[in-house]
């Protein structure tokens, strides 16, 4: 297994290019199963997840070439699609759930190895399910497994979310491409990567209205077709390096990130003392000497995202003054304080909240990443922490971040990744 050292860096100064965001490429690839010819999708990192992804694709009987280089993936459908997603692919990456939509929506019939839960806590799928209902599927559990078929076709209906769930919004946005007549989805959450998904959909000849905000409508139509389609940047990389900037005091320049999806993140750093300018597509951040204690509630979009809640917590635990971080999106995605305050700073949970008294600094010692936002701050942490901090587990670090040590070193960070 692989781990990273990290050395006290210097303040983290110059450009970089942000890639293509997981969060929506690995929905792209799942809803390419919809289309009776080839998809070809553009910005694609070259990350674990990514690897997963095709597997599964392939696993069901599509063929995937993934030119890395040329970041490009073409999925060309299946002569016979399988309706079938194994366990030992699903147990590796729970956003392999995304395919029963489509396959529900193609074959009339899906039946998924049911996801377990994961470092950030139970992560049920009965909205997923509950929508798949409203559309007129059966469903049934057993075995580990969940079924899902529709003899007859499904049929548009309304759908109130009990919470905006991204993952079940997409779902039923893809299963109900096809279905017969109208559907509308409310409360739907509202994340930028939705809005990718459903222009992809719409470039493949779907009718997906309201993408962005809390009531998409989709009407069903006969057929999809192949489309093209480039992925919108990665908001939470970007938003990972924005906060090394500040908490490095150094200047970092995000180029191909769109701004307005950071725009939570961005005012927090204001708050913190940090300086911003920002266009449409680039943020340059400035570190300054003291850096201020905020509050922050993680919400679903356009609230403060969960995925860059530890990033942000590790330079709040070097601010002057008490903060509180208040999670409200998962119930259980606290566990990197432990390793945090491993490294000597003082964090406190109290029910969904953690308080943090800010310290003069960190210091190095071996931590893991508890899951793979937690694994990105711990690296943000070892760059001001004094001496080496080495951190285990990376894999969950390797599914989200091309290469993270790439992108920090040509920043000025001193790591180097060890194979044990
Ligand atoms: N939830 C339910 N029932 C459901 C679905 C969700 O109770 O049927 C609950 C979850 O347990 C959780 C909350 O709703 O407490 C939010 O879950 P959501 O469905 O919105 O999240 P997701 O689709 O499972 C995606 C991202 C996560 C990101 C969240 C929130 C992908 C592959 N994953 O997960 O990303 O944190 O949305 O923005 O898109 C990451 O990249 O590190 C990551 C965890």
């Amino acid at each position: 297994m692989s781990k990273l050292l990290v050395e006290k860096s210097g303040p983290l100064v110059g450009r970089i290019r942000i890639k293509g965001a997981k969060n929506s490429v690995l929905k792209l690839m799942a809803a390419s199963i919809l289309a009776d010819d080839p998809c070809t999708i553009e910005s694609v990192p070259e990350l674990l997840d990514v690897e997963v992804m095709i597997q599964l694709l392939e696993a069901l009987g599509l063929k995937v070439d993934y030119n890395r280089e040329a970041e490009m993936i073409k999925v060309i459908p299946a002569e016979t699609l399988t309706c079938e997603a194994p366990y030992e692919i699903i147990q590796k990456m729970r956003a392999s759930f995304l395919v029963m939509g489509p396959l529900l929506a193609k074959k009339k019939i899906a039946k998924v190895s049911m996801p377990g839960g994961c470092d950030i806590g139970a992560r049920p799928i009965d909205l997923h399910l509950k929508g798949f209902q409203a559309l007129g599927a059966e469903v049934t559990l057993g075995h580990g497994y969940i079924e899902a078929k529709t003899e007859t076709g499904l049929v548009g209906a309304e759908i109130y979310l009990d919470f905006p769930s991204v993952g079940a919004t997409e779902n039923i946005m893809m299963a109900a491409t096809m279905a017969k007549g109208q559907t509308v989805i409310q409360n739907a959450a509202k994340e930028p990567e939705i809005v990718d998904l459903a222009n992809f959909l719409n470039e493949m000849g779907a009718n997906v209205r309201g993408a962005g905000t809390d009531t998409i409508r989709v009407n069903g139509v006969d057929k999809l077709n192949g489309a093209r389609h480039q992925t919108i940047p990665d908001r939470i990389i970007a938003a990972t390096y924005m906060v090394a900037a500040a908490l490095t005091k150094g200047d970092i320049t995000i180029e191909n990130v769109v701004s307005s999806h950071v725009k939570p993140v961005t005012a927090k750093l204001k708050e913190v003392g940090a300086i911003i300018e920002d266009g449409d597509d680039f943020i340059r951040v400035r570190g300054v000497d003291a850096l201020k204690a905020v509050d922050l509630t993680t919400l679903p979009y356009p609230g403060f995202p969960t995925d860059a809640q530890a990033q942000f917590m590790v330079l709040l635990a070097v601010s002057e003054g008490t903060s509180v971080i208040t999670e409200t999106v998962f119930e259980n995605r606290f566990r990197h304080v432990a390793e945090i305050n491993r490294m000597g700073a003082n964090i406190k949970i109290e029910g969904h909240s953690a308080v943090i008294q800010g310290v003069k600094g960190l210091q190095g010692t071996q931590v893991k990443a508890t899951d793979l936002r937690a694994g990105a701050a711990l690296v943000l942490a070892g760059l001001v922490a004094e001496g080496v901090t080495e951190v285990d587990e990376i894999y969950h670090i390797d599914r989200g971040y091309p290469q993270i040590e790439r992108d920090l070193m040509a920043l000025g960070a001193k790591i180097t990744r060890v194979d044990k």
